[in-house]
């Protein structure tokens, strides 16, 4: 049985992905704006944004929200972060990895979130201490001890936010991995990190929208956060560092040879 915060951010996000279903696809109804370089929001955004606050609201009006739309609607102590569609930019051409993004925090830390991708109906989710689910199946994160073994996930900065030294780690880590994958959802990211798809992932420049559900997710498959340079993250963090704990030191050292 599902917990009941869960059990809310599904009945959220299964609606509210109906909107996101409908819309996938309609290349060219799609009403696009450019909030900066690379960065965009779409109709849908607004649209499914809407609709997960108000199956919220009804169970947790007084409650305060961080939206990547709507910006912060000031409550409780109790908050609910919400990303309506990371990977808006795979929204936009059609690419299915994409995925709604719903967490609870309480005192500074994530307690439970949901990662939920409705076109190809996997619904990530866990709570402190109830392990990371995928629909019915328990999650871990891979086995692979050996760095040249393993497949790491990243985002490639964007428009104003390119910053110094992204070569140069991109660089160490192609020549000492399996390769590198680009999925464009920062939340799928973490998600592929707890199914041991990805043994790694890292970002920089990253908004807590993006990566709250993941990061609970990760650890409750096992898996490690901490900032890229291994220190303790927080959710004031603009970056993160995940993996499955047997090559984080390793993949750390590699992003510090700069
Ligand atoms: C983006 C995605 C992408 C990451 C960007 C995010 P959005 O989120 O998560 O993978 O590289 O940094 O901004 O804009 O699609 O919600």
């Amino acid at each position: 049985m599902l917990p009941p915060t869960i059990n809310i951010f599904e009945k959220a996000a299964k609606k509210a992905g109906k909107i996101l279903i409908r819309d996938f696809g309609e290349l060219e109804n799609l009403q696009i704006e450019s909030k900066s370089l690379g960065d965009f929001v779409t109709n849908a955004d607004l649209k499914v944004e809407k609709s997960i606050l108000d199956t919220l609201n009804y169970y947790y009006p007084d409650f305060t929200y961080i939206t990547e739309e709507s910006g912060i609607i000031k409550g409780n102590e109790n908050t609910i972060i919400i990303d309506p569609i990371d990977g808006t930019s795979n929204f936009i051409h059609g690419i299915p990895h994409v995925s709604i993004v719903i967490a609870k925090m309480v005192d500074r830390e994530i307690t439970d979130g949901i990662i939920y991708n409705p076109i190809l109906n996997e619904f990530f989710w866990s709570s402190k201490g109830r392990g990371a689910w995928c629909n019915n199946r328990r999650l871990r994160v891979s086995n692979r001890n050996k760095l040249s073994d393993c497949l790491i996930g990243t985002g490639l900065p964007f428009g104003e936010s390119v910053y110094n030294n992204y070569q140069i780690e991109i660089d160490n880590v192609l020549r000492n991995t399996a390769g590198i994958r680009r999925i464009g959802s920062a939340a799928l990211d973490l998600a592929y990190v707890a199914s041991g798809k990805l043994d790694g992932y890292w970002e920089k420049d990253i908004n807590l929208w993006d990566i709250c559900s993941g990061i609970l997710i990760v650890k409750e498959a096992g898996g490690v956060i901490t900032k890229i340079n291994g220190e303790k993250w927080d959710v004031d963090c603009r970056e993160v560092l995940s993996s499955n704990n047997h090559i984080h030191k390793e993949l750390r050292k590699k992003l510090s040879l700069h």
